[in-house]
Formats: C-alpha cells, structure tokens, sequence
C-alpha cells in the first residue's frame, strides 16, 4: 500500500532508527521500504520504483529495444497509426505523462496533439531525476514552442502534487503497460487520483499489454541479452549504494514467470546459495537462504473487459479502445463518467 512520509518514518523509528529531518523524503521512503519488504513475513519483497535510479532507467531504454520486448513497438505503432484520431477526439491543452522515462514515445502523442494547434504544456511525471531531464532535454529542443514542466514525484503518493489544472482540457496518459505493475491494491486507488486531477471534460489515457501466448510474455522478460536481469538486480545495487549494503548482485538469479491464475508475469530475485547481507544504515542483519525469492515486480496483462472494470470502479467510462489488427497491446482512452 502507498505509504505517507510520516508512515514510513514510524516504520523506521519502531525500529529504533531516527532519520534526520533534513534527510530527501525519497531516503526515507526507500529505507522503510526495503525494511518493510525484506523484514516481511513470507516472501520477501521489493517495490518496482527503486529500480530506476540513473543506471537502471538506461537499462529500462534498453530492454525497449529488446528483440524479445514486443511492447515497445506495439504501443509505438498503434500511436502511429491512431495518434491522430486520439488527438482528434480529444484535442487537449495539458499532456501530463505519468511515469514518462525518458519520453520517447511522446513525440509520437505530442505531433497529433500539436497539429490540433490546441497543446500549449507536456508535464512528464517520473521518479527518476535523470530520465526527466533527459526527456526535456531532447524534446526541449525538438519542441521550442512548447511548455515543458516536469515533475519529479511518486505517481502513487503524491499525484495531489500534479499542480492545478488550468482548463483547455488536460489528457493524462500512462503508457508502457506501467499500470500493469500496480499492485491490485493499488489500481484502485491509484485511477481515483488520476480522477481527482481531472475535470469533467478531460481525459485519461492507459497504453496497456494484453494477455497472450505464455512463450511471447516470458521471452520478453527473459531476454537472451540479460538485460532484464541486470535491470532487476540493478535493486539490490540501488540499496548498497543508498543504505550501505553489501549485497552481491550476481549471488541472485533473474527469474520471470507467467501466473496463469492472475494473469500476470511475476518477477523475482532468487538466491543462488545462502547468503548474508548486512544493511549498515538500518543496522538490519539478513539471511537468504539458497533458492530463497524477493519478489520484485509483477506485470500485468489486460483484456478488454478488465480495463473496462477498472476504469468503472474509478469513475472513468471506456471511450475507445485501440488495439489494431494484432491484438497484442491496447490503447485505452476513457472520461469521467
Ligand atoms: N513510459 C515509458 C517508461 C515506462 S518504465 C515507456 O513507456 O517506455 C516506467 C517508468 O515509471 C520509469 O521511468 C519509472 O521511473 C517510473 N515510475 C515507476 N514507478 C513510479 C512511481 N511510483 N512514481 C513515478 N514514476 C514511477
Ligand atoms: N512496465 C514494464 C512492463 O511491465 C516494466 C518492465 C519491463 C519490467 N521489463 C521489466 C519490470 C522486467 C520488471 C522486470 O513490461
């Protein structure tokens, strides 16, 4: 569940640890996380935000390169081809882009959107310093006209931080399958708050990857390069870096696997042999034992009906649904209803 900063202060304090006020809210969400996760009853585990720091939002733009990750250049086609009836059916003032990376697919959102002469401002919201200001960068210059407003904050917590929306209609699109790795806990709510940043004449965007054959869905997260796998232990280094850990990284095998039952992919860090791993900046001494897991990510895949769902217990109707002769990927554009 999302958590407040005082929260994850009180997780920290129960533990006898005090953090310095002065300290970025984003330590001490990380240090509650990891505690909470790796301290857990059961599996332990990890949220996926932590993966990308400067080194694992590359490795992120990597796997979209992937021969194996199909979903990439699904979204990037179907944007091709339907950019324009999108832009068309909702010629927005505001493109605010939640968990944008490093935009780049957002040209192809932002030329439709453009030529509809009514796009004034793109807020692409990440919690990566470093893929953000790579995005303005590149767009920066690509697009000189237009206003470009980032914000680094954490979709899940603080979207109320987004900023007032200033009429002309506002278009919040979240592409990637990203929603796909909310926990089912947290759609919910998580639709809620994208609800609350909108009037009753804007709109929503979710790019997402639907279900298919189980060999396609776990080359992509398998890839032969190992790339996904350096991603997902790209965690464990986040952690030594920012909590002074001694984790060995390559002590832990990349493993996804297809969940029929709950339609996803479920990613996980396998220990290979037993292993300690001492966190000195939560003074928290930890055994693996071999084969133990930490869960790291799940990817969800949709059908028709199930977004359809979501976006009703939100709030939101669907409006159009896009997902081309293919079938393997959706875009789904949805108003409050
Ligand atoms: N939209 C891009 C990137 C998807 S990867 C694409 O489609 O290729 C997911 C992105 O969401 C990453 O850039 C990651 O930093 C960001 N992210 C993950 N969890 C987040 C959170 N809780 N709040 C804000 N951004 C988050
Ligand atoms: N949103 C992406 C997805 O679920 C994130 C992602 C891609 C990912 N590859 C991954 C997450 C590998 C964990 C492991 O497809």
């Amino acid at each position: 569940m999302p958590t407040t900063h005082a929260q994850d202060r009180a997780v920290l304090s129960d533990h006898g640890l005090e953090i310095d006020a002065s300290t970025p809210e984003t330590w001490t969400a990380l240090a509650a996380d990891v505690l909470r996760g790796l301290t857990a009853e059961g599996e332990k585990h990890l949220p996926p935000k932590w993966f990308y720091d400067a080194h694992g939002s590359q490795l992120f733009d990597e796997i979209c390169e992937l021969p194996e990750y199909y979903l990439t250049r699904a979204e990037e086609a179907l944007l091709r081809s339907h950019g324009a009836e999108l832009a068309a059916a909702f010629p927005a003032q505001e493109l605010v882009e939640l968990g944008s990376g490093s935009s780049t697919k957002t040209p192809l959102l932002l030329e439709p959107l453009l030529a509809t002469g009514h796009l004034q401002r793109y807020v692409p919201v990440d919690v990566s310093p470093s893929a953000l200001a790579h995005a303005e960068h590149h767009l920066g210059q690509r697009y000189p006209d237009l206003d470009i407003e980032r914000r680094i904050l954490d979709f899940t917590t603080q979207l109320s931080h987004l900023g007032h929306r200033r009429g002309g209609g506002r278009l919040i699109a979240v592409l990637g399958s990203t929603i796909g790795n909310l926990e089912p806990v947290e759609v919910q709510a998580f639709l809620e708050a994208v609800r609350a940043q909108l009037g009753p004449r804007d709109a929503v965007l979710l790019g997402v990857d639907l279900v298919k054959d189980v060999a396609t869905l776990e080359a992509a997260y398998n890839d032969s390069a190992g790339v996904t796998a350096e991603f997902n232990r790209n965690v464990l280094r986040v952690i030594n870096r920012e909590l002074d850990a001694d984790f060995d990284a390559e002590a832990f095998d990349h493993e996804s696997r297809w969940n029929a039952r709950y339609e996803r992919i479920e990613t996980r860090l396998r220990a290979n042999g037993p292993q300690r791993v001492r966190i000195k900046s939560l003074s928290l001494d930890l055994t693996f034992t071999a084969g133990e897991t930490i869960f790291t990510e799940i990817s969800r895949k949709f059908r028709r009906e199930t977004v359809a769902e979501l976006y009703a217990g939100a709030g939101f109707s669907l409006d159009a649904w896009i997902a081309g002769d293919s079938n393997e990927y959706a875009l789904a554009l949805a108003r409050p209803s």
